[in-house]
């Protein structure tokens, strides 16, 4: 294995906040690794001290081998980056932009236009190469600005949000891009807020909250380890606080671990520790409508479905918060 980047100890305060706490992980060659946690959580920070935009207060960063801090000029050539807010300069063409992006990374003027027109057939950007980027959309200016983050061949491809803004089509349509880079082994970190594509698109996954790592692994390991179902149930409109309790009360019988409620939810959800039935072989979502019925509470919905990747982020964050209260 081939560690592409390695991250020690990082901390980064802007005064009062602590935006890294000592973050450390590692990305090894071939892997799209998923920086996955809501605003806030430092990823932008961390991204833009790998880019030599910012300084880390301690910790090292080490892009192929290179020490950041030490070398910055030949660190900075390992990497293709393309920001949360691009700045592509819209008096250009798509075409004069990639050309201008060729000028400033040493290449010849015969790779530059090769590479360039390569680039903009792969990202479907060839009919709108011509015209001013001030007129394009916002998902063509994130191709734009992805294939010139990777005109000189980067050994990393990193990425702060790409489908931030874009509507659902165009996020789409960059997915699916992203995921060809990803089967040609393009090694790649992705910042994102959005679980789903942490899902769709990562081999791994580092979660962050609050400038700390809460968990990494596999989207599939992060979901394992929260047990092979969720049982959730919701209670319906108007229901007493009585009611409330009851529920509570029947999750409580349910092994497994307590899902902490999304917000503005009024949705239980419990992560099952094994199985998905009780000890007479009737599955949990029958035994929780019968108790409920029973009880004489309304539920609205009742449902056994795979943790999601949001549902292991929701746990780690709560036992974190639990360990350090
Ligand atoms: N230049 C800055 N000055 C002051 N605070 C900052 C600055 N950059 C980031 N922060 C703060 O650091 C924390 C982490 O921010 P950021 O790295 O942008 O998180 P993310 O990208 O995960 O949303 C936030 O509380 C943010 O307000
Ligand atoms: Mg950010």
């Amino acid at each position: 294995m081939t560690t592409i980047l390695k991250i020690d100890q990082a901390t980064k305060a802007f005064g009062e906040i602590r935006a890294l706490r000592g973050v450390s992980f590692a990305v090894q060659a071939g892997e799209v690794l998923s920086l996955l946690g809501p605003n806030g959580a430092g990823k932008s920070t961390l991204i833009r001290s790998m880019t030599t935009l910012e300084q880390l207060d301690s910790g090292t960063i080490h892009i192929c081998g290179t020490e950041v801090k030490a070398d910055p000029r030949s660190a900075r050539g390992f990497i293709g980056y393309a920001g949360q807010d691009s700045a592509l300069d819209k008096v250009l063409t798509g075409r004069e932009f990639m050309r201008f992006q060729g000028g400033l990374v040493h290449l010849s003027k015969a790779e530059v236009k090769e590479r360039s027109e390569f680039l903009l057939n792969r990202f479907n950007l060839m009919d709108a190469a011509d015209r001013f980027i001030e007129g394009y959309s916002g998902g063509m200016k994130r191709r734009l600005d992805l294939a010139s983050s990777l005109m000189h061949k980067p050994k990393l491809l990193i990425l702060d949000e790409p489908s931030s803004g874009l509507d659902y089509e165009s996020r789409r349509e960059l997915w699916g891009l992203l995921s060809e880079l990803k089967n040609e082994g393009t090694s790649l970190l992705l910042a994102t807020h959005d679980f789903e594509e942490a899902d769709v698109l990562s081999t791994r996954a580092v979660m962050m909250s609050h400038g700390s790592v809460v968990g990494a692994g596999t989207p599939d390991e992060l979901r394992n380890q929260l047990g092979t179902w969720v049982l959730s149930a919701a209670l319906g409109e108007h229901q007493s606080e009585d009611h409330r309790e009851a529920l509570r009360n029947l999750f409580r019988e349910v092994p497994g671990t307590e899902m902490p409620p999304a917000p503005q939810s009024a949705e239980y959800a419990k992560a099952i520790a094994a199985g998905n039935e009780d000890a007479q072989g009737t599955p949990w979502s029958e035994w929780l409508r019968a108790a409920a019925t029973k009880a004489g509470m309304e539920l609205t919905s009742v449902s056994v479905r795979r943790p999601t990747l949001q549902d292991a982020y929701l746990a780690a964050t709560r036992l974190k918060v639990e360990v350090s209260a």
